[in-house]
């Protein structure tokens, strides 16, 4: 069942019912300033990070779900509804939510009044702007009044969910016409506000939440109005909200629109008042002025459309699958800009707080959006880079505002490293930045540590190699990309954090998953540094590389797939010995993309188990069978109900895995329908079961031994998104950025057809025209560019900023 449509030429998912099977949201802004919108206008904004500078309040968890957000009340007469749905749900004549690329547009009426509310974060701007236009469709003159909502939160979400013997005196408001300014704390450290403003003249306002919604009402019943009466309360302690009342009269067919503007704002230290205890407002006033017309509101929205036509420009597929179109040019390259944006840290699942930028997460994010805005992805690299220790291993995450790591977490998940390297050679095969391995990096951002990017890499390979085991594989540390299996960990304590205790260095376990990782890095790091004039180091490196494939070869295969790893007792996991959890996805994946095992023919072994264990209708589990009793050796995986999460989950992220390890091996077919199973565009079908957005990947599915099985979990911030993209675009419809030139290297379903990709690469643009009338799943018989032929498949980068035509012939 679906509960909306995608409108692929306005780029937009169009919800048609207000009660999806969960909040469907979306992302707006792009730079600083974020917002997350659900199909009802809930969500908050923060500014920058959404732990240390929340502009609004957002209660997770909530009953209702989703309570809080931007809200615009109208009572018509009596009738009170909201443009969208909530929080009053008066059911209404029509209702439409359209979710497009950095904005939403809630469409809905009621007894002959129309409501359009459009949201957006402006492109340069750091404020979400909304433009509330109301028509009358009746017959009758129409007179009501409309109230503005939104609820401050004291800055800092950790302490405004807990700290609330300071919380109910600490805030602070000013209403200076129709602006409302949320200033808790300007008084002492900060030196930045929030405004909530309107461009037109008010009949009243409220900053007072209870003096708003009454003691004992919910969003949904606020008295002032229900009422018809603003109050014109100013908060002083307790919970600072905003509220505009305006009336409005409409003749028959009239329009008006009112546009909200609501800003975060920074003042230097010394300019911070304007007399004592009056904040200084002018960066205030700028930000109202700068929208306050319709005329500036269009030319903003323009904006975001033009960027969003810029940006996906840069790779646009036309086959003659729609769905797989609209997922490659639309919504997945979209998620990747959310998840480089994000990282792991606010959405729905994760509350914002707990958070920050993953090391491992952001350096994966990077395969998806690199093509997008190049010069973020390098700033990116650098900032993830100075996060790294001196021995190579690095903070497990940091926070985006001040960019330090994260102390609660630190380091010993000893897969990150390698993680970096992979970022850089995605990167570089983009861009052909080689200065960049020249920028001076700190380690742990102390000052008078830098050195080169290129050492930073060294260090991470060199970190896995100083850290190997009794069968020569890498060491486990606390987790590799598998955050959840622990073997080092033993946790009997309730509660506690099965990521950080460490009660059991064994100083043995092992993981394959690193190994695999290790060789898929290798031999382009190698060529990293050859390039870089170290040759006698590239070498080694591929000697060592060498090493870890004898290594896996010997230890890490398991008769019919590749083992997951050795325990703290130098017992085997993920081998047809154990008696659960046999077969894990990552490392045959993994492997098989190094190319460990292709030419022994064990990789085909080692996936045709896979699909033979690990599918489902909904896609391949994690591992099989999933645990059924928590295991101390095994840690966080086995807390897990089987079929949830790590523990015998769809995880999708691993799933592209899966696929490019097809193509590896020429199995189009395999790869493609790994592919389209965890596809939301495929799945949109499903919304009931699936019940998250049909436009963006979840993290999670749940599995088979879950009695929810089919039911996805943790939408939008996952590296599904990034490794989705990558696998479709690089190794299914095979564009493939190399150091020197672009790959051309399809592997589909040999009922595919032809297609064309259209895609920017290093300042030039190629048109790809793929003959496919042969019906073949790989292979590249003949290509000619602009006329010409070239010898191989790999185009040699023109440089010239003009447009080329690629004729690929396959067969
Ligand atoms: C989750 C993992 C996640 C980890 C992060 C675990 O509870 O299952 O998916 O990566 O927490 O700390
Ligand atoms: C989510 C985390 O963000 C990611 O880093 C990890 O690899 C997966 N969970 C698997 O545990």
């Amino acid at each position: 069942m679906k509960f909306g449509y995608f409108d692929d030429v306005r780029r937009e998912y169009v919800i048609t019912r207000p009660d999806t099977p969960y909040p469907w949201i979306n992302y707006l802004g792009s730079e600083d300033f974020f917002s997350l919108i659900s199909n009802t206008s809930g969500g908050y904004c923060f500014y920058k990070d959404a732990r240390m500078l929340r502009l609004t309040r957002y209660r997770y968890n909530n009953v209702p779900t989703d309570a809080g957000g931007r809200y615009f009340y109208i009572n018509d007469q009596g009738t009170v509804w909201n443009p969208g749905w909530a929080p009053t749900k008066t059911p209404l004549d029509s209702y439409g939510c359209r979710h497009g690329l950095g904005y939403s547009i809630f469409g809905s009426s009621k007894n002959g009044l129309r409501a359009t509310q459009t949201v957006f974060v402006p492109i340069g701007a750091d404020c979400e702007v909304t433009r509330l236009t109301m028509k009358n469709t009746s017959a009758e003159p129409k007179s009501f009044q409309v109230f503005s909502f939104v609820e401050f939160c004291l800055w800092n979400a950790y302490d405004d969910m807990t700290n609330f013997q300071r919380n109910f005196n600490i805030g602070e408001v000013e209403v200076d016409g129709r602006a409302i300014y949320h200033k808790s704390e300007y008084r002492e450290r900060r030196n930045h506000y929030a405004v909530f403003g309107v461009n037109t003249a008010i009949d009243g306002f409220d900053t007072d939440r209870e003096s708003f919604l009454g003691a004992y009402n919910g969003f949904d019943r606020p008295d002032a109005v229900l009422e018809g009466k603003p109050r014109n309360s100013v908060a002083s302690g307790w919970a600072p909200v905003g509220s505009h009342c305006v009336r409005m009269t409409l003749a028959p067919g009239e329009e008006k629109s009112l546009i909200y503007v609501l800003g975060y704002c920074e003042n230097p230290e010394d300019q911070k008042w304007e007399s004592p205890n009056v904040v200084n407002k002018a960066p205030a006033k700028k930000l109202l002025s700068a929208f306050s017309t319709d005329a500036q509101v269009d030319s903003a929205l323009s904006r975001i459309k033009e960027y969003w036509d810029g940006l996906l420009s840069n790779f646009r597929l036309d086959s003659r699958d729609e769905k797989l179109n609209r997922m490659v040019n639309i919504w997945n390259q979209y998620q990747c800009m959310v998840t480089f944006n994000m990282s792991r840290s606010a959405s729905y699942f994760e509350s914002g707080i707990g958070r920050g930028m993953g090391f491992r997460d952001s350096a994966q994010d990077l395969l998806g959006f690199v093509h997008l805005i190049p010069s973020r992805a390098r700033t990116r690299i650098l900032d993830i880079a100075a996060t790294q220790m001196e021995d190579g291993s690095a903070y497990h995450q940091y926070q985006p505002l001040t960019k330090r790591g994260n102390h609660e977490v630190g380091s010993g998940f000893n897969d990150d490293s390698l993680w970096l390297i992979f970022g850089v050679i995605a990167y570089l095969k983009e861009t052909g930045d080689w200065p960049v391995l020249q920028e001076q990096v700190p380690f742990n951002n102390a000052e008078g540590t830098e050195v080169p990017l290129l050492e930073h890499l060294k260090r991470s390979f060199d970190h896995v190699l100083n850290n190997l085991g009794p069968h020569g594989l890498p060491l486990i540390g606390r987790a590799d990309w598998n955050d959840c299996l622990n073997l080092n960990c033993f946790s009997k304590t309730p509660g506690e954090s099965f990521q950080t205790c460490a009660n059991f260095e064994s100083g043995i376990a092992e993981s394959v998953f690193i190994a695999g990782l290790f060789v898929s890095v290798g031999p382009a790091y190698a060529e990293i540094l050859r390039r870089s004039g170290c040759a006698g180091e590239a070498e080694r490196a591929l000697r060592e590389v060498r090493n870890m494939t004898d290594a896996i070869l010997r230890d890490g295969w398991d008769g019919e797939w590749f083992l997951r790893a050795y325990d703290a007792f130098g017992d085997k996991v993920g081998s047809r010995e154990c008696d659960e959890g046999k077969l894990f996805i990552e490392p045959q994946g993994f492997c098989v993309m190094a190319g460990v095992g292709v030419k022994e023919g064990l990789a085909q072994r080692a996936l045709d188990s896979v699909h033979r264990h690990l599918d489902t209708e909904f896609g391949l589990v994690l591992n099989w069978p999933s645990y059924t009793s928590y295991r101390l050796n095994l840690g966080e995986i086995s807390s897990y109900p089987p079929g949830y999460k790590e523990n015998g989950g769809i995880f999708c992220h691993n799933n592209p895995w899966v696929s490019i390890a097809e193509t590896v091996l020429g199995r189009g077919d395999l790869a493609f329908s790994v592919y389209k199973k965890t596809c939301p565009a495929y799945t949109e079908q499903i919304s009931e079961v699936h019940r998250t957005e049909p436009y963006v990947y979840a993290q999670m599915i749940a599995g088979r031994d879950a009695p929810r099985h089919g039911e996805a979990k943790n939408s939008w911030l996952t590296g599904t998104a990034a490794w989705s993209f990558y696998n479709v675009s690089q190794f299914i419809l095979g564009i493939r950025p190399q150091f020197d030139g672009l790959e051309i290297d399809p592997c589909i379903p040999e009922d595919f057809g032809s297609f064309t990709v259209e895609r920017k690469f290093r300042g030039s643009t190629y048109r790809i025209e793929i003959d496919n009338t042969a019906g073949k799943s790989k292979g590249v018989k003949s290509m000619t560019l602009d006329g010409e032929p070239v010898r191989g498949n790999v185009l040699s980068v023109c440089g010239d900023g003009q447009k080329h035509v690629v004729r690929v012939c396959m067969g």
